[in-house]
């Protein structure tokens, strides 16, 4: 049985006995579910974007920009979603997008993601602006695949241990964010004064860092005791010893949380990075390096001349420049530019399996999926997340049934009209 059918029937076999989705289908019912639900604060810095609002409407607009036209008579009775990245075969093309703070949507925060991403094999890239240490979430992954998202740190020691943290976790590539080496103007949490950060939420990878810590001990406040370490964090660094050889027992305790939050303000990112610091990066890891927040063809051949190995072409959700090109829009030129020799990923408005299918007929050789699996978080922690990514399969799977296209590579620009 397909993915597609499969849901569908679950579905309408739960509706003869009275029952509708806990997790609405219907993409912009599943927001407004969402809504209803998170806090003020969680609702805008998860739905909100930066400055008028414009790039997000561009990213669903984009998608508007090209049909899809089914081809008839072609057996898809066997339907085959995976696609090979990075050495691995996947189930299928849809990733879950690193996405920070999920403690705003949910007290389980990634524990519950990851469970919802094993359940399905579905790969999950962890940020670094995640709720819980990194360690935790590959726990809860068990053997699925994982990517470490990371933010390029103003100290290179903490970048450096990410990266070998992120080596020991079992990660496939480090994703490096672009775009974010300042944060962009986001009207909507200006006017709630809201900065999760700043309340020391989404800092976890960070306070359970032994060179973090060193660094936020080295800032506390000598008046103020510091609180004694909780059971969770004594065995956070218990399980980093393993991996990281230095840790020691001077850096068991949390750090002060003011101590901690100032120090990550200090260190969180640097505007002075350039290409020539890739070389840098290369010397830290092995790993495949991806660069994530590729808008234009020009940094496209950047990104090859400085030898990466992948590239997402986002913009970030709309969230850090008001006005920016859609990202579907962005997408064909940096194709063309690559021409096949490193993955091309995409995110930035994909809300169903029929966005997810344009992506890829415009050349994406994978998707990521962001906002609709944290609504699903904050409407029903693991299982919510199963819902939603289950629902996006599921219309991928039917989709391409519908289209004609019997496997991923299958699913051509031919089937678009644009
Ligand atoms: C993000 N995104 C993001 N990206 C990243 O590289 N590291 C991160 O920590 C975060 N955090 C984050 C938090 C929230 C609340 C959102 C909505 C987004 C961006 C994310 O990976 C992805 O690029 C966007 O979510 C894609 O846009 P859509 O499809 O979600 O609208």
């Amino acid at each position: 049985m397909s993915i597609g059918r499969d849901i569908q029937g679950k579905i309408y076999r739960a509706g003869v006995f009275g029952h509708r989705p806990v997790v609405p289908v219907e993409p912009a019912a599943l927001e407004a579910a969402a809504h209803e639900v998170m806090s003020p604060q969680a609702w805008a810095y998860v739905n909100g974007g930066a400055g008028q609002q414009r790039t997000v409407a561009a990213n669903a607009e984009a998608f508007g920009r090209h049909r899809i036209v089914p081809r008839m008579f072609v057996d898809v009775q066997e339907r085959d979603l995976s696609v090979d990245l990075f050495g691995r075969t996947l189930p299928s093309p849809l990733l879950l997008a690193p996405i920070g703070v999920l403690e705003m949507a949910h007290p389980e925060a990634e524990h519950a993601v990851a469970r919802a991403a094993r359940a399905l094999g579905t790969p999950m890239v962890i940020s670094t602006q995640g709720s819980v240490p990194m360690e935790d979430t590959a726990r809860a992954l068990g053997e699925t695949p994982r990517l470490y998202q990371l933010y390029w740190s103003r100290d290179d020691e903490v970048v450096r241990s990410f990266v070998r943290r992120a080596e020991a976790i079992g990660s496939d590539a480090i994703v490096v964010t672009l775009d974010t080496h300042l944060l962009g103007w986001r009207t909507r949490d200006l006017d709630l004064g809201y900065l999760p950060f700043a309340r020391a939420e989404g800092i976890a990878q960070y306070t359970s860092d032994p060179h973090f810590r060193s660094l936020a001990q080295a800032r506390e406040p000598s008046t103020e005791p510091t609180p004694r370490p909780t059971l969770a964090a004594v065995r956070a660094l218990l399980s980093m010893a393993r991996h990281y050889p230095g840790s020691t027992w001077a850096n068991l305790r949390s750090p002060h949380p003011r101590a901690a939050v100032e120090t990550f303000l200090d260190v969180f990112s640097r505007s002075d990075l350039t290409w020539a610091d890739v070389a840098r990066l290369r010397e830290m890891t092995t790993l495949p390096i991806l660069v994530k927040g590729i808008q234009h063809p020009a940094d496209a051949r950047l990104a090859l001349e400085h030898g990466l190995d992948g590239i997402v072409v986002s913009n970030h959700g709309g969230r850090q420049v008001d006005n920016a090109i859609g990202a579907l829009d962005a997408l064909p030129a940096v194709v063309a530019e690559v021409g096949g020799r490193v993955p091309v990923l995409f995110d930035s408005g994909v809300r169903s399996g029929a966005d997810a299918f344009v992506a890829l007929a415009l050349g994406a050789s994978a998707v990521l999926l962001g906002r609709p699996w944290v609504y699903g978080l904050a409407l029903a922690g693991e299982d919510g997340v199963r819902a939603v990514v289950e629902h996006v399969l599921a219309e991928l799977d039917l989709t391409m049934g519908l289209v004609g296209a019997g496997s991923v590579g299958e699913i051509t620009r031919d089937l678009l009209q644009s």
